[in-house]
């Protein structure tokens, strides 16, 4: 089982990332394999629709291929003017339906507020669009998040949260893996 995480902040001190990370460690100790795409590391060009070289960049290259082999997806984008950050949104437009369709898709989204519902939301919508499974349980991070040095949420609670996100995101995982099978036998 392979995951693949995406971190769409470019922040130094990202709290998307650390989201991210929480549900991928889960997922790795459940025996899943997994991988970070970090937007910080990995910058994306700015896509284009004509520019076809674009697709010789390599990071271009590896995050496709990583998206195109993954059993499931946490996506993780920063509260921007209550919506996405630009360079997550970014990001999504190098794939689409291929690498989405019946996958479950963990959602995570960082805020200065409370909540970050009205991004989790518009993130929904866009999964929804590409064929992708969303999982039910939302990973909002409000600006007040303290995490523990070893990147755990102080608030036993929303370790719980983004822990429960993992396991969905797993068990899903296996169920749409199985019906993605079953559908190429046929
Ligand atoms: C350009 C910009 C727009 C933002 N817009 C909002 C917003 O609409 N609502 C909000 O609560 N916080 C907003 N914030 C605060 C970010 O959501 C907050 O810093 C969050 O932690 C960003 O995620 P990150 O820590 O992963 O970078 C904004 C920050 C920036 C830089």
């Amino acid at each position: 089982m392979r995951i693949v995480g995406l971190n769409g902040s470019l922040s130094s001190t990202s709290n998307t990332y650390k989201g991210v990370k929480a549900v991928l460690d889960h997922a790795a100790e459940h025996g899943a394999e997994t991988v970070l795409f970090d937007l910080r590391d990995t910058p994306l060009p700015l896509f284009h629709p004509e520019r076809r070289d674009q697709l010789a960049d390599e990071n271009v290259y590896r995050f496709i291929s990583l998206m195109d082999e993954a059993d499931g997806i946490v996506l993780g984008s920063p509260e921007y003017h209550n919506m996405m950050g630009g360079a997550f949104k970014n990001a999504l437009e190098w794939v689409g339906g291929r690498q989405f369709k019946n996958k479950p898709v963990a959602l995570i989204s960082a805020t200065g507020g409370p909540s970050s519902m009205t991004t989790l939301s518009a993130m929904q919508s866009m999964v929804r669009s590409l064929h992708g499974w969303v999982v039910p349980v939302f990973g909002s991070i409000p600006g007040t998040t303290e995490f523990k040095p070893n990147g755990e949420f102080r608030d036993p609670a929303m370790q719980l949260r983004f822990m429960t996100i993992g396991a969905e995101l797993i068990e899903l995982s296996k169920l749409l893996k199985q019906r993605r099978q079953d559908w190429e036998q046929r």
